[in-house]
């Protein structure tokens, strides 16, 4: 989809669509309003008469509205005036975008982005326009023999801005959620693709692409490299698939050479069974998400290459599948990581770790500023945030917090999570080190504590996107989260340190 900035009156456009908003109690917005007066009230009548009351996200779809140059105008419910913050801003658009992309519409120019919500400016109205709406017109047929034909999609929105003065930053706003998007697009992608296709070997291919195609660096490691580098933890997982694993290496330089990099990691589980701690059949196939950690490291790196964005990332995804077989490793086997660090493998479900800890140690040679991992790492995230927000675990407060701002920021939310030693105890092993599980009680913390024993030389955030990278039910698929919340907090990044 397209999107261009403008600024002038609804009344006045020539567009298949002008989209305007009305609150609750039948209170036209000031685009509406425009709108009324050149039609000579029929706004106001058609409110008066109760057929669009302002509900939020209520739609209604007018034709030839007199007094207007547009074919139509599309009505959508605010919600109560004052209760009009960025989750009301989202959900009006993409009512909006819906609707459109259903209907006959394939261009729109939309007003609801003139409307004030708390504390952001146009600026953030325009960008979660644009990623609210390339949201809402996604779809992943690509392995539909026949995809579903949409017969007028919407192809063009224009977004209005209240001044002219306020082109220059609409367009580059327009430009930031644009790029977010494409990041969310291409991690829901990866996401969705199941695991007969998305194996570690097509990850790695895919991910040489990308790097081609936007011109940063990418090297994979192959299984005698990652011997090479005593990865035996990560190399624990692997051994029951007969599908190769790859250490796929991202190299985006935006800085100067000397400027030390932000390193993402990505879980990168093509395909969780559990391993010999087999899962149980209900719902397994949601295992073919455990690599959108992985996939939200591609989205991210798609975001700041389009942009060009000023910062040093270096990318690391540990790729491989959890498999039972002969040669599959077992509960109460002993495995030794790259930092010499020794892993009794109580249970092999819990793989996500064994496999993140590796890349954390690989980590330490680039003595980054920070590292950030991303893992759908535990069923008690998601029973502990639900879907609403992933957690934040770090080792280093001001990090944890600038994760949160951009979360808050970019609505892809998260909720920082205890560290304290006391949840350390739970790992302990009378054979090992540590044990990769403690108890049931505390699953998520538990697993962070296990992370941070290898997080020890830098600042790091762990995020645990369990419970949002994706959705069950009707609207089965990949989020593409936290992609966005990944890109805001490292445009934030750009001149802060120099
Ligand atoms: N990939 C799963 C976590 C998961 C499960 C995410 C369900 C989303 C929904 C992970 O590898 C896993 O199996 N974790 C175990 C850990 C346990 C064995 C300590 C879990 O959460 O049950
Ligand atoms: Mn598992
Ligand atoms: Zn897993």
């Amino acid at each position: 989809m397209e999107f261009t900035i403008k600024s002038g009156s609804p009344e006045k456009q020539r567009s298949a669509c002008v989209v305007v908003g009305v609150f609750d109690n039948r209170k036209p917005s000031l685009s509406a309003d425009l709108v009324d007066r050149a039609s000579g009230g029929y706004i106001s009548e058609i409110i008066r008469r109760g057929d669009m009351e302002g509900k939020l996200g209520s739609t209604l779809l007018l034709h030839n509205v007199k007094g207007t140059l547009a074919d139509r105008v599309l009505l959508i419910g605010l919600g109560k005036e004052r209760d009009f913050r960025e989750r009301e801003f989202r959900k009006a658009i993409r009512s909006a975008v819906r609707l459109l992309n259903e209907t006959g519409s394939y261009e729109a120019v939309v007003y609801l982005t003139e409307e004030k919500v708390k504390r952001r400016e146009v600026a953030w109205r325009v960008e979660h326009a644009v990623v609210v709406a390339m949201e809402a017109v996604y779809r992943f047929d690509q392995m539909k023999s026949q995809p579903a034909e949409v017969r007028r999609p919407l192809r063009k929105l224009t977004l209005s801005v209240p001044q002219r003065s306020d082109l220059a930053a609409g367009e580059a706003a327009a430009a930031r959620g644009l790029a977010i998007a494409h990041g969310m697009d291409l991690a829901r992608d990866l996401g969705n693709l199941p695991g007969n296709v998305c194996t570690p070997t097509y990850l790695a291919e895919r991910g040489q692409a990308l790097a081609q195609e936007l011109g940063f660096k990418c090297e994979i490691l192959d299984r005698p490299q990652l011997e090479e580098l005593k990865m035996g933890s990560f190399l624990s997982v692997t051994n029951g698939s007969d599908q190769p694993p790859k250490f796929i290496i991202f190299e985006y330089n935006g800085a100067g050479k000397k400027q030390p990099p932000v390193v993402l990691v990505g879980k990168g589980i093509t395909f969780d069974t559990g391993g010999i701690s087999i899962k149980p059949a209900t719902d397994m196939d949601h295992m073919k998400y455990d690599m959108c950690g992985a996939a939200s490291v591609f989205g991210a790196f798609r975001a700041v290459a389009e942009l060009k964005s000023k910062i040093n990332l270096i990318g690391l995804i540990p790729a491989c599948e959890n498999m039972p077989s002969g040669r599959a490793t077992k509960p109460g086997d002993i495995v030794t990581s790259m930092s010499g660090q020794t892993i009794e493998v109580l249970n092999t479900d819990a793989e996500g770790r064994l496999i993140l800890c590796d890349a954390l140690t690989y980590a330490e040679r680039y003595e980054p500023v920070a590292v950030v991992d991303m893992a759908t790492l535990t069923g008690a995230m998601v029973v502990a945030l639900g879907h609403v927000a992933c957690g934040v675990f770090s080792n280093n407060d001001s990090l944890a917090r600038a994760l949160l701002n951009a979360g808050e920021e970019s609505f892809d939310r998260a909720w920082q999570m205890p560290l304290w030693d006391d949840y350390h105890e739970a790992l302990n092993s009378n054979f090992a080190d540590f044990a990769n599980v403690g108890h049931r009680a505390g699953g998520s913390i538990t697993a962070a504590c296990f992370l941070a024993k290898f997080a020890r030389k830098y600042d790091w955030a762990h995020l645990d996107i369990a419970g949002v990278a994706w959705k069950e039910g009707k609207e089965k698929g990949a989020t593409g989260r936290p992609v966005a919340l990944l890109t805001t907090w490292l445009l934030a990044q750009e001149g802060a340190v120099s």
